[in-house]
């Protein structure tokens, strides 16, 4: 249940009950694609830097380990020790961006593992099912992405059977939720919105699915190809034929920039793998931008990433004692770089939420993109 607690302009702050614990938004989730964040983070290292909301892909988990074992292990979050709320994504964006040869049909998608080359068929109701086995908070629909460039014919071909494996989505999750052996009854749905970046389409998706009364709606297939200001157009004509009462959540994206855009545009959620994947290479976000500690100017620099940042790395080491790990390819180094990373997102979406609740949002966001700005993110 979503309580939206406060707006300003088409700015939201709201309150996301689960089953699993209330998620604050705007919220920022963390990517554990395969039911971890790559870079050596545990459990106990999530709850020092703020996180809310573990991401994971059910395409990853379906071919390794399987979710008939995590079934049996008694679900993703008795698996994986977290026991704050969980979003699976459906496996649809990840079959099109991973595995190789398709065959996308009006049943759903053939394809082979990108682990060992299997035949493997997923539909709506196999995607739903393996989410339900993972047990997680909430389940994404089954969607197919289609390219940025794609034909103005071939996306609406595309978003209609996008549309239909949604209601297909729908009625197999009930059935689920209400199965004896189901481990999370109250498992929740969220729709996503496609039609690349043609305006008409993606407003008549949007008016369609949300009639359909999901958990959320997401905007799918944004940050594929298409420059900033597309993106931000879209957010601008379909956000506003989404439900009020209901999360958006815009989908992998992005850079802090992206992220302040998006929340001013009415998004709730949001993902993505750039605080982990930057991090593990030495990227590192601060109030001033980005910085490379591989660069030779921090090799003798006795400061901490950020200065006055409370990050288990930031807390207690040093720019030249850090880029020495990673220079030595020591894995503590991209562990720090990443918490760091996550703390300073985790960070910035709490700052936002103090901002809107003080109705000094877009104060607060020109000043923050004012002193990123000087390095550019
Ligand atoms: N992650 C980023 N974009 C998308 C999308 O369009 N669909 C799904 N399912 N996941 C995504
Ligand atoms: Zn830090």
């Amino acid at each position: 249940m979503y309580k939206l607690l406060k707006q300003e302009g088409r700015a939201k702050r709201g309150e996301f009950h689960t089953v699993h614990g209330i998620i604050q938004t705007p919220v920022f989730m963390n990517v554990g694609t395969a039911a971890a964040i790559k870079g050596a983070v545990s459990t106990q290292d999530l709850q020092q830097i703020k996180t809310q909301v573990q991401l994971s892909n059910t395409y990853h988990l379906h071919v390794r380990p399987g979710d008939e074992l995590i079934k049996e292990m008694g679900g993703l979050h008795k698996f994986m020790v977290w026991d704050k709320p969980i979003l699976t994504d459906s496996g649809g964006f990840q079959v099109f961006s991973l595995a190789g040869l398709r065959k996308i049909k009006e049943e759903g998608v053939y394809f082979n593992s990108h682990i060992d080359g299997k035949k493997i068929f997923m539909g709506p109701e196999e995607s739903m099912q393996i989410q339900s086995h993972l047990a997680s908070t909430i389940a994404m629909a089954f969607d197919e992405c289609p390219s940025s460039v794609a034909e103005r014919s071939y996306v609406e071909a595309s978003v209609a059977r996008t549309a239909r494996w949604l209601k297909r989505c729908k009625a197999e999750l009930g059935r689920l939720n209400q199965m004896e052996d189901t481990i999370n009854k109250h498992q929740m749905l969220f729709g996503i919105n496609q039609g690349a970046i043609f305006d008409d389409i993606r407003i008549e998706h949007a008016k369609q699915i949300s009639q359909l009364d999901l958990d959320g709606y997401a905007i799918g297939g944004l940050a594929v190809g298409e420059s900033h200001e597309e993106m931000y157009h879209i957010l601008d004509v379909t956000v506003p034929h989404l439900p009020l009462e209901k999360p958006t959540y815009l989908m992998g994206v992005g850079t802090p920039a992206n992220i302040l855009e998006g929340v001013e545009r009415g998004v709730d959620f949001f993902d993505c793998v750039y605080p982990s994947r930057n991090g593990r290479h030495g990227h590192l976000y601060t109030n001033q931008g980005k910085i490379n500690l591989f660069n030779q100017k921090y090799e003798r620099d006795p400061k901490p990433i950020e200065e006055g940042c409370q990050c288990p790395a930031c807390r207690h080491y040093s720019r030249a004692y850090i880029r020495h790990l990673l220079k030595a390819k020591e894995m503590l180094g991209m562990r720090l770089c990443v918490l760091h990373n996550l703390y300073f997102y985790n960070t910035m979406m709490e700052e936002i939420r103090d901002a809107l609740d003080q109705g000094r949002f877009h104060a607060y966001k020109e000043e923050k993109l004012y002193g990123m700005g000087q390095r550019n993110m």
